[in-house]
């Protein structure tokens, strides 16, 4: 079951914007990644949680989409995310943080694929633009944005090919390949 789900649990970055997640589906999923690991059990993790399409318009500008489709501005109006969950580090309890967030993310991740959800984890942020649009604390780091919504693109997994690239690309039916690596390519030692 948990490798089902993983497997299903892809980065999905068209979504069905008009299928709304309430606010108490987004606490559901917080809740799954409070439940999660942390170093030292120091929980130095906030977030912000918006289903509304007003605030959503807001964050949307300031997310960076696949980088390696050149060629896709991301998603378009009409296949936004229907909601974002913003996860924030606070430095009055730890800082820098270890690997918390990521923890977190797909904590959440894997609830939402479970819910028939789908999401993506966002790196690539304007950090200092998000900030001042929610009016986001200083001493609260903006560490990631998870996009969800019901999925509205087809994600295949493929084998990384001969000449080793591990770009993902979308095909001519628009179908998302994202290639990994070989399981015999990645444990180094086995005993
Ligand atoms: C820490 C982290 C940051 C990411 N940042 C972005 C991002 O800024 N924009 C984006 O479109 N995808 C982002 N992704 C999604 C990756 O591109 C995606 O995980 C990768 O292509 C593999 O696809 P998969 O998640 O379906 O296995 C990020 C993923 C991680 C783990």
């Amino acid at each position: 079951m948990i490798r089902e789900l993983i497997l299903k649990n892809r980065s999905c970055r068209r979504f069905q914007q008009n299928e709304k997640i309430s606010r108490e589906t987004l606490r559901q999923l917080v809740d799954l990644a409070r439940l999660s690991a942390s170093a030292s059990n120091l929980q130095p993790l906030k977030y912000i949680i918006s289903g509304d399409a007003r605030i959503n318009a807001k964050i949307f500008p300031t997310l960076a989409w696949a980088g390696y489709l050149t060629d896709w501005p991301g998603p378009a109006e009409g296949e936004r995310p229907a909601a974002y969950i913003i996860i924030l580090g606070d430095k009055f309890i730890k800082y820098p943080i270890d690997c918390d967030h990521g923890i977190a993310a797909q904590s959440i991740l894997l609830g939402a694929t479970e819910m028939g959800y789908a999401g993506c984890i966002i790196g690539s942020v304007k950090r200092e633009e998000l900030r001042k649009i929610l009016e986001i604390p200083d001493h609260l780091a903006i560490l990631l944005v998870l996009a969800l919504g019901k999925p509205a693109e087809k994600i295949v997994l493929d084998e990384v090919g001969e000449n080793g690239d591990i770009r993902y690309w979308r095909d001519e039916n628009g179908v998302h390949h994202v290639p990994k690596r070989k399981l015999e390519d990645i444990i180094v030692q086995e005993y």
